[in-house]
Parts: structure tokens; sequence; C-alpha cells
């Protein structure tokens, strides 16, 4: 067999270690891309007829085989491997060798330039629309739990030392709220990137008259990318801005993950993790490791160096360069690891069980001297002078009682005034503002 599309049939045997160094680990990545590619190609496919390029007849049977081969490639009878120089190729060489002539009429109008730009934008939407639904889920999670403890009384710190009473509803509900801005974040990056290449070619379009808007239409796009330069210039640029979306929720999960694993310690024991989240040592016969929560808490740093990597590949001019295929790997490995963190995230946040005696002891009496200033400042007192006055008399406050004090805190947003039913209502919204936009494609 020869090994690339793009050679005679006279051409000599390429040199192994050269097309391992080119596309060993490439066409195996492929494979993440492959099945958005096969689709992408029918599309393009069908978009040459409505030009003349194909009969009917031609898009019919290329199209049936199209599908045999995502069913033979899905049930692993079809091996994506270094037998082929990419998964562009691979698909060429199927249609070639099933259809003959009408095979090796599909690249009319199509560079691989495009054909990867088309796969890898597919693959970005269907990540950002799991991504979308995933913090949708987390930000729920740390509703339900914020509600269910909504006046749970627990220590509130800053900078890590006693501060003021606070409360598991206040905690979680700033992740709910979190988790919500993460939401519409990968929702408004989705409708940025929710834009066609294909068609473009090599990067300066072709001498045909390619139904480029159908193409799109029929693919699910929202709208072209218009500029065939800008096709390739935004290689890398998408990935790293998707990637991006997808590191601010990991950025989340780090710091939810923090204060679980410090308040599971028995140093402060606020919380219960559930024992599937936990491990055993194997030398030390006492332990119970939170090791979940600590991988995920570490994973915002695959996502962070995929970024690095990237934006380092992406110093590079106009046009497509193959350095851009670099950005394959970083992408694909960013975007599975952020995805499989998330999806443990809702049912850790549901599972959490809270020791409320040992959170309540932890709320010792100076963390009241800042009501204490306030209560006095509130009948006219000069502030300054009555935060002296409370500082001088810290472990005087009278019985202090940390329901009353979670109550009196109306500062809209605070401990007695959470406002989770706005959060809520946000939430609601914005998932519903998502799926109309995505109907009204
Ligand atoms: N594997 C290549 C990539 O990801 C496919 C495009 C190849 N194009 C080319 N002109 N050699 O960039």
């Amino acid at each position: 067999m020869k090994n690339y599309v793009w050679q005679d049939e006279d051409a000599e045997a390429v040199d192994r270690t050269i097309m391992d160094f080119m596309a060993g680990e490439d066409v195996i990545l492929d494979r993440e891309l492959f099945i958005f590619d096969i689709r992408a190609t029918a599309a393009h496919v069908r978009g040459l007829a409505r030009i003349g390029i194909l009969s009917e007849a031609e898009v019919e049977q290329l199209c049936v085989l199209l599908d045999r081969l995502q069913e033979e490639f899905i049930a692993g009878s079809f091996i994506l491997d270094e037998r082929f120089e990419d998964g562009h190729s691979a698909i060429e060489m199927f249609l070639t060798e099933h259809a003959g002539a009408s095979g090796a009429k599909v690249h009319t109008g199509r560079s691989r330039n495009d054909q990867v730009a088309v796969a890898t934008r597919l693959y970005l939407k269907d990540c950002l629309e799991k991504l979308a639904g995933l913090n949708g889920l987390i930000a729920r999670s740390c509703l339900d739990q914020a509600e269910r403890n909504a006046d749970l009384p627990m220590p509130g710190y800053t900078h890590l030392q006693r501060a003021v009473p606070s409360s598991v509803g206040l905690w979680l509900g700033g992740f709910a709220e979190a988790f919500t801005d993460n939401f519409v974040l990968a929702v408004n990056m989705l409708e940025l990137i929710d834009c066609s290449p294909l068609g473009t070619a090599a990067g300066y379009g072709v001498n045909l008259p390619l139904d480029r808007d159908g193409v799109a239409r029929d693919l699910g796009f929202n709208r072209l990318q218009v500029n065939p330069m800008y096709a390739q210039n935004s290689r890398g640029k998408f990935e790293v801005m998707a990637l991006q979306a997808a590191l601010h929720a990991m950025q989340d999960v780090r710091r939810l993950c923090w204060d679980l694993s410090l308040f599971a310690t028995s140093e402060f024991d606020f919380i219960e993790l559930p024992e599937q989240y936990t491990t055993g040592s194997s030398i030390m016969p006492n332990k119970s490791n939170p090791d979940v929560v600590e991988l995920l808490r570490g994973r915002a740093a695959t996502l962070e160096g995929a970024v690095v990597e990237i934006q380092a590949v992406l110093s590079l001019p106009s046009g497509y360069q193959r350095d851009l295929q670099l950005t394959k790997a970083p992408l694909i490995r960013g975007m599975g690891a952020a995805l499989q963190a998330l999806a443990i995230m809702p049912a850790l946040v549901r599972g959490i069980q809270f020791r409320e005696e040992n959170m309540r002891q932890a709320i010792s009496v100076e963390m009241f001297a800042t009501d204490v200033a306030q209560e006095a400042a509130a009948k006219g007192m000069p502030f300054r002078q009555a935060y002296l006055e409370a500082k001088r008399n810290l472990e005087g406050v009278p019985v202090p009682d940390a329901e009353e004090s979670l109550a009196n805190r109306v500062s809209p947003g605070a401990c007695g005034n959470l406002l989770l039913d706005r959060i809520r209502l946000r939430l609601e919204q914005q998932t519903q503002l998502a799926g109309n936009e995505r109907q009204d494609d």
C-alpha cells in the first residue's frame, strides 16, 4: 500500500522513522476526531452534489460507506493506526478502496487543512456542550446542599484564621454561583466558536462555487467562518479559549477540593467524605485518605499545562503550518481530563456529611466581635470607637449564639439573607436561554 494519499503509485516507500515522527501520535489522537471527520465528510459530499460535482447515486453510495466506516470504527473492526498518515487520509483511502473513482472525488474543493479544522471544531463544540452541562449539574448540587444546610453554622475564615460565624449555605452558595458563571462561560465560548471552517480548503478557497452555507447548516453550525486564512489562523486560538473555559471550572474545583480536604482533617473535622472517595494506606492501618479530592484538586494543572503548550506552539506566521498539529495532543489531554474530573463532582458534593457539633464548637467567642462593633455603630457610635471597644473586650461577648449572629447578618448575600433563590433563578434562566439558542440553530 502506498503510505500517503498525495504519493504517486510508483513513489519510493517512506522511511519509517520519518513517517513515525510526522504521524506517530497524531493518527492515534485522530481517533478522538474521527467520528466528527466522517460527519463532516458526509456533509461535504452532499455539498458537492449540490454544485454538480457528484451525482445523487454517488452521494448515496459514499454516505452509506461513511456510515459503514463509522460503525466499523465504533465496533473496533476498522482500526485507525499508524498504517495511515492521519484520520483524513484513512477516510479517503476507505472510500477509494470501496467506491473507486467516486471515492477519489471526495477531496474536490477540500484540503486536509480545513478538514482537520472542521473536525476539531465539531469536537470542541461537543466538549463545550458537555462542559456547560457538567457546570450546570455541579452548580445545582452545590445549590441543593446549600439550601438543605442553609443555616447550619460553620466558622468563616480569612487568612485561614477564625474570622466570623458563617454557614454552609454561604460556603456552598458561593460555589453554586461560581459554577453558574462557569456554565455561562462555556455557553459563550461555544457561541463564539460555532462557525464552520469547511470549504476554505488550504486557506485560500477554491475556484468552485462551494455551498459553504448549506454545508455549515447541515453540520449544525450557527454561521460561517468567512475568511479562509482566519480558518487556519484561528486553529489553536479556539482550542485555547475552550480549554480556558474548562480551566476556570477546574480552578473552582481545585478551591472546593482544597476546602474539602482541609475540613476532612482531624484538626478541623467538619465534614465526612463518602467512603468511596477515600482510600486506605498500604502501610498505615489507621489511614483514610482523601485521594479523589486531591486528584481533583491537582487536575487544574493538566489544563494549565495544555493552555501553555498550545500557546507556545502558536508563535507562527499566517496560514497553515504543520506545527499546528501539535495543538491536538494538549487539547485532547486537557479536555479529557477536565470532563472526567467534572463528572465526579455532583455526586461528591451531594455526599458530603456535616459534623454539626464540631463546626459549632469551632465558632469561638471572639468571632462575634465584628457583630458587636457593627451593632454599636448601628446605634450611633462612630464605627472606629465601636471597633476599639469590641477589641478591648474580645472574650466578653454576652452568651454568643451562632444562629442569632447568622440570622442578623442581613446584608444581601450574607448568612441572614443568602439569596440562594436568586442564584438558582439565574442558573435556570441561563440554562433556558442556552437551550433556546441551540434550538433556534
Ligand atoms: N495532521 C495534520 C494536522 O493536524 C492534518 C493536516 C495536514 N495538512 C498538511 N498540509 N500536511 O495539522
